[in-house]
Order: C-alpha cells, then sequence, then structure tokens
C-alpha cells in the first residue's frame, strides 16, 4: 500500500497548498520512487500551481469519487487522470475540479481512501492530498491518511478550526504528523502563542494521542506569493523544514513504525 500524507485544515488561507506542493517537490528530489499530489480542493490550488490553466476534459478526482459512489470501479479513471508534472519525471498529480462541491457533505469518509487504494499505485509511492476546506473533503482526506500534517498560521480566527481539525484526527484515530506554523514573523507572541498550542498537544487527554509536534515555522517568504516556485527545483531556504518533516515521516524513527510497534506492543500484551 501507497503511504498517504495528508494536508488539511478546516480552514483557508493558512498555506495548505503551499505546503503540499513543497513537500511533493522535496520527496520528488530526495527520493526516486513515484510522488502523487492529490487535489481534493474544489478551488484546485494545486492543479493550478503545477498544471496552471484547467482543461475542462481532463478527468479529475471528482470523476474518480463519484464513479466509486456510484458502485463503479474507478481503477481507469485513475490511471486517466494521473498526470506527469512538466518538468519532474517522478511527480505525478491527479488534479481537482471546481464540481466536486456537488458532491455535497454526506459523502462517506472512506471513499478517498478506497479511490485510491483502486488506483493500485506501487507500494512506494508516497501520495500527498491537498484537500479543501469542506468538512466532507477534511474528514475524507484524513480517513485516508496514514499521518496529518496541519499548517496554520497563526491568528485568532485560525485557533478553532484547527482545533476541529485535531479533533477529526483523532476521531479517525491518525498520527499527527505535525502541526506547521506558516507565514510567520520573529515576534515574541508568536513564540508564546505556539509553545500554548504544544502545551495544548502534549496536556490535552484526547489530542495527547496523536503525539503531534509543533514542526519548526515557515517564515513568511515573497518568493511563495506567486507560484512560480513550483516550477523550479525545492527552494534551499527551506531545506532545514521539511528535513525535519521528512524524518519524522519517512527516517528511521518515523510516525508510522512507531505507530505500528506500539500497536504490536499491544496486541503482544
Ligand atoms: N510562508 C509563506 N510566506 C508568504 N506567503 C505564503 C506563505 N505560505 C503561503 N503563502 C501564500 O498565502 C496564500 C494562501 O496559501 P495557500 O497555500 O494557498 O493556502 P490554503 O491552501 O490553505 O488555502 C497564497 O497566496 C500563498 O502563496
Ligand atoms: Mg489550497
Amino acid at each position: 500500500m501507497t503511504t498517504n500524507v495528508t494536508v488539511t485544515n478546516l480552514k483557508g488561507g493558512v498555506g495548505k497548498t503551499t505546503t503540499a506542493g513543497l513537500m511533493a517537490l522535496f520527496l520528488t528530489e530526495h527520493r526516486k520512487d513515484p510522488v502523487v499530489l492529490i487535489d481534493v480542493d474544489p478551488q484546485c490550488g494545486s492543479t493550478s500551481l503545477f498544471l496552471g490553466a484547467n482543461d475542462p476534459h481532463q478527468l479529475s478526482i471528482k470523476d474518480a469519487l463519484v464513479a466509486a459512489l456510484e458502485g463503479a470501479e474507478p481503477f481507469e479513471i485513475m490511471r486517466d487522470a494521473l498526470i506527469n508534472v512538466p518538468g519532474k519525471s517522478n511527480l505525478f498529480l491527479i488534479p481537482s475540479d471546481k464540481r466536486l462541491t456537488d458532491l455535497g457533505s454526506g459523502i462517506p469518509a472512506n471513499l478517498l481512501l478506497n479511490v485510491i487504494q483502486s488506483a493500485e499505485l506501487s507500494d512506494e509511492t508516497i501520495v500527498i492530498i491537498d484537500t479543501g476546506t469542506a468538512q466532507g473533503v477534511v474528514s475524507m482526506g484524513i480517513c485516508a491518511a496514514d499521518m496529518v500534517l496541519i499548517p496554520m498560521t497563526l491568528s485568532k480566527q485560525t485557533i478553532k478550526p484547527t482545533m476541529n481539525t485535531l479533533s477529526l484526527t483523532t476521531q479517525f484515530h491518525k498520527p499527527l504528523l505535525g502541526i506547521l506554523p506558516t507565514v510567520c514573523g520573529e515576534a515574541q507572541w508568536e513564540s508564546k502563542f505556539l509553545d500554548y498550542w504544544q502545551t495544548t498537544l502534549d496536556e490535552s487527554p484526547r489530542l495527547k494521542q496523536l503525539s503531534g509536534v509543533i514542526l519548526p515555522r515557515m517564515p513568511y517568504s515573497k518568493s511563495l506569493i506567486r507560484g512560480a516556485w513550483a516550477k523550479m527545483p525545492f527552494p534551499e531556504n527551506f531545506e532545514p523544514i521539511f528535513d525535519v518533516i521528512y524524518t519524522r515521516a519517512f527516517g528511521k524513527n518515523a510516525l508510522t513504525t512507531l505507530r505500528i510497534m506500539k500497536t504490536l506492543e499491544v496486541s503482544n500484551g
């Protein structure tokens, strides 16, 4: 089975698409194995970032989800929807479609996972899922995840949706790759704000089970505001941050390995 990393938050504009895209680029350059970025946002952020203007005839994740919902086998749709990102030999994208909203809120949470599994991607494939903000889509994304990465800007308005996103992550029993503070400055209140979050993760009986961390901050960077970076090599200045994320996700003591060992301990004991 593939390893699926879902980048999500019920709040928009927190850096989900930027983080998912940077992670996809980072992985593409650090691994020989294929990286598949799935855009599950009707706003099509990742699709336009990597492919530019939308082709209305292009099959999308929406077509695969609709097929699965209707009881059809989405294998061929997924295979036809998969596009090799120009200039990146091992980076693939499954685009989104603005009509993804037609699916409504009552979609089964496991629909995306079923669709990904039906695509029969190789076991070495890393799937990065970039979600929109609708509850149904976020739930599907989390349900399909082996680990959840939650970007967050440091503002009051972000607290509640981020808490709710963490709650969904606990509901689906998924490990938290981390909370990634984005568009950050160097102010003292920002450090305090992040200390508060780490304490909340460590001390809440419910959130503690996520084993989550606050990842290093993504600073405000002019180079990220427009999407030109997506066509270039991974930007060097973000390497230390993504090294931390990579090690936590895929390193020797990776999150999934830890989780599996913990599960074994429980079942053996
Ligand atoms: N670290 C950053 N510095 C400056 N601008 C950023 C940074 N991260 C994201 N942005 C910009 O903020 C906006 C929202 O980011 P985006 O990744 O699209 O968020 P989301 O997918 O959560 O809606 C975009 O215009 C993006 O270019
Ligand atoms: Mg987005």
